[in-house]
């Protein structure tokens, strides 16, 4: 047996608490800025300079560790992925992905997530994680879309809210990736996100100012360049903008390898080298010596050296990370040396609980779903509902960069390895029981044999998925990005043979975005099941649906098309990727266009049926409640469950807004027969535009309205009232 040290029993001790805040949380950035300025101010030139400078990739048990000070001192900072929880961490929790965390439209599910990543990345002495990835999905293809919130900036700037505060009440420093217009894998070193002023504000970097309200402590600059200059060297965007107009406090981090010059970077306003190296593992810097000697020569003042080690000291105190802090217990790149430190506490309950609320009920006739208590027998059909054929479960192939068995995760640094994954077919089975006969096949090429388990169950599940993920990991010929929307592993062959052989076919679909559905038409396909990417939990969050014990009411974090073309944006092979769409993006081209969706953004059935009425809009000058609306739900089924409503808001014609804008969403809980009311404060910034020749946000006057329904496309009230000045 292993003999644990003391301070290893007091990190297990720590990071086996429950995800209940940090004592008091974080402190304000004033009092976090007096205590750095203090530290900083008795620091040398080198000394700062080390702050802000990574010692290397893979030179250390983290992604990125930070030079220490020693007199005064100030400790070498830890930063690891990923958004999902601890890359290269063992005996730590695999959850929901973003874009499935975001499918469950609750803030309070989103806040619950970020805390239980907190209380593990503490637990592992984390100061730094490399979360939330708050980038909304341009190009439904783009292949890390998945790690974030969706096509929609506003559900993004909530999720990155919630996780922001969800972390950092842990005491952890949050970071929110990638600043900006890092929407694509294809050509993201070197290619330029060319985007108008307007969109940069109003979609682009909207979820980043959410997270900065949040007192979010760092941020990354991207790969890209944005409309020609390198992301981490753009005085416009880091200093202008970020430090500026959004009133950014703590420190922006390059992404591993984006910085692009010495001088030109640090006078734009980046304040940390990551990994450090120029070219990742070449051991030089831009930084480092090369910092001091710029300051020696002029080409960058010391107060801005300065200003950031203040940055980086600042967010280390706002997170009271000086009150005592774990020590490293990860062990990035295959070391050995950290301690064991199992932070995953009862973790899995959340997960399992996000993984039910984030599946999205796409279609359910007949009343298909819940299965019947009457049940004999269920057919699974198909690879996906089962694991990785290598004999390998959990499927932890290097970063995840694979897709065998089931998908509950993209690939890339936004991973987490498994410590265990229920697959579909472990948790029907398990829920199922004893006297419900279960068929399976996890063959996907064999469509004889597909058909052969399906047909004389009394129900049968046939299971596909799509992958995607980071561009430095390629499968299967897809380099991140996907090379197109169709389900992977022979899926549509697969779904039309199951339904061709059983009347009472249930298609599953994990997902890290949109799919094309050729069979949608095929008469016995009685429900499509999305359950997006649910992490560890997989098959029990799926059992608890399909079985009825949670009533589903995940919703739509994207629009899902009928044809390819109906997508107004692709991933784009060219080195100006243009954004064209301006502010279309996502439903709002779907609106603009009057094309109809297949699924449309914000759509997911319940096992219930609820009603809205009696909305009510009042306005006023307050600028955090510019607009009241308000409106009656009820539950109008046969089952208590969870109703998604969800607001949005028509600007004034002149605005030169796509038709309509998600400006709000409350997941209420109703039983059966029961009302209740739901309201909204729509602030001035839900009511702004951003005006090109004013520079500024302005709300435009005129008439608004206002609809409140069960998603995008779903609008069952409405409402108008006028603005003016
Ligand atoms: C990714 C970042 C990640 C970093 C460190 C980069 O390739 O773009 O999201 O945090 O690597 O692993």
């Amino acid at each position: 047996m292993k003999l644990l040290s003391l301070t290893t029993v007091s990190a297990f001790l720590l990071a086996t608490a429950s995800a209940a805040p940090h004592p008091s949380g974080p402190i304000a950035w004033d009092s976090a800025y007096e205590k750095a300025e203090a530290i900083v101010s008795k620091m040398s030139l080198e000394q700062k300079v080390g702050l802000a400078t990574g010692k290397g990739w893979e030179k250390t048990l983290c992604v990125g560790n930070t030079f220490e000070a020693t007199d005064p001192d100030f400790p070498s900072l830890c930063l690891q992925d990923s958004p999902i929880g601890i890359r290269f961490g063992d005996n730590v929790t695999a959850g929901v992905s973003a874009i499935t965390a975001a499918a469950t439209f609750d803030k309070d599910l989103l806040y619950r997530r970020g805390a239980y990543m907190g209380v593990e990345a503490r637990g592992k002495g984390v100061n730094t994680l490399l979360g939330p990835c708050v980038d909304p999905m341009r190009a439904p293809k783009a292949g890390r879309a998945w790690e974030a919130f969706g096509e929609d900036p506003y559900l993004n700037g909530v999720g990155a809210a919630e996780t922001v505060a969800g972390i950092q009440d842990q005491g952890v420093i949050a970071t929110a990736k990638h600043f900006y217009g890092n929407n694509q894998e294809l050509n993201r070193k070197n290619s330029s996100s060319d985007i108008s002023v307007r969109a940069v504000h109003e979609i682009w970097t909207w979820p980043y100012a959410r997270a900065v309200d949040a007192g979010v402590g760092s941020i990354m600059c991207s790969y890209n360049q944005l409309n020609g200059t390198w992301a981490c060297e753009d005085e416009y965007a880091l200093t202008t903008l970020l430090k500026g107009e959004y009133g950014f406090k703590g420190f922006v981090q390059s992404d591993w390898g984006a910085q692009m010059s010495g001088a030109k970077s640090a006078n734009a306003g980046l304040d940390m080298t990551m990994p450090g190296d120029i070219v990742m593992g070449d051991g030089l810097s831009w930084w480092g010596a090369n910092l001091t000697k710029m300051v020696k020569d002029g080409e960058v003042k010391e107060e801005r050296v300065t200003d950031m080690a203040t940055r980086i000291a600042a967010a280390y105190y706002k997170m009271r990370q000086d009150e005592g802090y774990p020590e490293i217990a990860v062990n990035s790149f295959n070391r050995t040396e950290a301690p064991y430190v199992n932070v995953q506490g009862d973790h899995a309950k959340i997960v399992r609980e996000l993984g039910a609320a984030g599946l999205v009920l796409l279609s359910n006739k007949d009343n298909t779903l819940p299965l019947s208590k009457k049940i004999k027998s269920i057919a699974i059909v198909g690879s996906d509902a089962g694991p990785n054929p290598d004999g390998l479960n959990p499927a932890n192939c290097a970063d995840h960069g694979c897709d065998n068995g089931t998908l509950a995760m993209g690939w890339g640094s936004g991973t987490v390895d498994y410590p265990y994954l229920v697959t579909p077919k472990d948790g029907i089975a398990k829920r199922a029981g004893k006297k419900v006969d279960i068929k399976y096949t996890f063959e996907d090429w064999d469509l004889e044999k597909a058909a052969e388990t399906a047909k004389d169950a009394d129900v049968a599940f046939v299971f596909s998925n799509a992958d995607a993920g980071e561009e430095y990991i390629s499968v299967d010929g897809n380099v991140g990005d996907r090379n197109n929307l169709t389900l992977w592993h022979n899926g549509d062959n697969l779904i039309k043979a199951v339904a061709d052989a059983n009347e009472n076919t249930v298609v599953v679909i994990h997902a890290v975005g949109p799919v094309l559905m050729p069979w949608i038409d095929h008469p016995n396909i009685k429900a499509v099941v999305w359950p997006g990417l649910p992490g560890q939990e997989s098959g029990n969050s799926l059992a608890d649906v399909l079985f009825g014990d949670v009533n589903p009411s995940g919703r739509l974090p994207y629009t899902i098309a009928k044809d390819e073309s109906d997508y107004n944006t692709d991933h784009d092979p060219n080195f100006n990727v243009v954004y064209s769409e301006n502010l279309n993006v996502g439903y709002k081209h779907f609106d603009a266009e009057n094309i109809e969706p297949l699924f449309a953004f914000g759509h997911g059935l319940s096992y219930s049926t609820f009603k809205y009425d009696d909305i009510k809009v009042s306005t006023s000058k307050k600028e955090d409640n510019m607009a009241k609306v308000s409106a009656k739900i009820t539950n109008t089924g046969k089952v208590d469950g969870h109703e998604v409503a969800q607001v949005y808001v028509g600007f004034p014609e002149g605005a030169g807004e796509p038709p309509r804008l998600l400006r709000g969403f409350e997941r209420v809980f109703l039983k059966k027969g029961k009302s209740t009311s739901v309201s909204f404060s729509l602030s001035k910034m839900d009511l702004s535009i951003f005006d090109e020749d004013k520079n500024d946000w302005v709300v435009p006057d005129g008439e608004y309205t206002v609809y409140v329904g069960a998603s995008s496309r779903d609008l069952r009230l409405n409402a108008t009232f006028t603005l003016s000045k």
